[in-house]
């Protein structure tokens, strides 16, 4: 079986990051290697321009320039090289957070998005992406308990993350094989009882 690629998603608070090494130990278990990795960011350069995105206030096409080098960086020298070596990637944010944040939040013509999708994935897309789908109110309150210093995203109204969230909900309609929207507002074992059968089935 070939290395699955995994991307996790949702708007700031749903609980990705809660999931995500349970879903790296659940790919382990199943006897596969599994890299973690997380965007933007991933490598030392994408680090570096992960720290000027959630800090430095820019413009939109900026930001969405920034986001798909840090990719296309990220892309060539750690997902493409640890799939070819048989590894599995975990992916904390992929370009469904572009389309979500860039597009659905700010407002950038996803056509736009599109482009750089062509240019910089060069026809690769995830096997699988996991949407934590939850109302804004509730990701908001999740997020103030465990935030202390809010970034640049993080700071951003309910309006636009229900905007974030619209757009994530609309990409998994669109795309229904690849993105699975899973109800974050259930307990965190109800919760894994239903990425353990996603898991599992791509595991197979
Ligand atoms: P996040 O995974 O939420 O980091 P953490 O949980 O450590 O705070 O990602 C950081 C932010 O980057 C998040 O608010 C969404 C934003 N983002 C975009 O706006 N566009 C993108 O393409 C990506 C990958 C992330």
């Amino acid at each position: 079986m070939s290395a699955k690629f995994i991307t996790l998603e949702g708007v700031d608070g749903a609980g990705k990051s809660t999931h995500l090494d349970w879903i790296a130990g659940r790919i382990e278990a199943a006897g596969q290697r599994v890299l973690v990795t997380r965007e933007p960011g991933g490598t030392p350069l994408g680090e570096e321009l992960r720290r000027l995105l959630l800090a430095q206030s820019m413009h939109l096409e900026t930001e969405t320039l920034l986001m798909f080098a840090a990719r296309r960086e990220h892309l060539q020298r750690v997902i493409l090289p640890a799939l070819a070596a048989g590894t599995w990637v975990l992916c904390d944010r992929f370009t469904d957070a572009t389309y979500a944040y860039q597009g659905g939040g700010r407002g950038l013509d996803p056509g736009r998005i599109e482009i750089l999708e062509h240019w910089v994935h060069q026809g690769l897309q995830p096997d699988l992406t996991l949407v934590f789908d939850l109302s804004v109110e509730e990701a908001k309150r999740r997020r103030l308990a465990a935030t202390a210093a809010p970034d640049r995203f993080e700071q951003e109204g309910l309006e636009f993350f229900a905007r974030v969230r619209s757009a994530y909900v609309a990409r998994a309609a669109r795309f229904p094989q690849r993105i699975r929207l899973i109800d974050a507002s259930q307990t965190v074992e109800a919760t894994r009882n239903i990425l353990e059968e996603l898991i599992s089935s791509v595991c197979i």
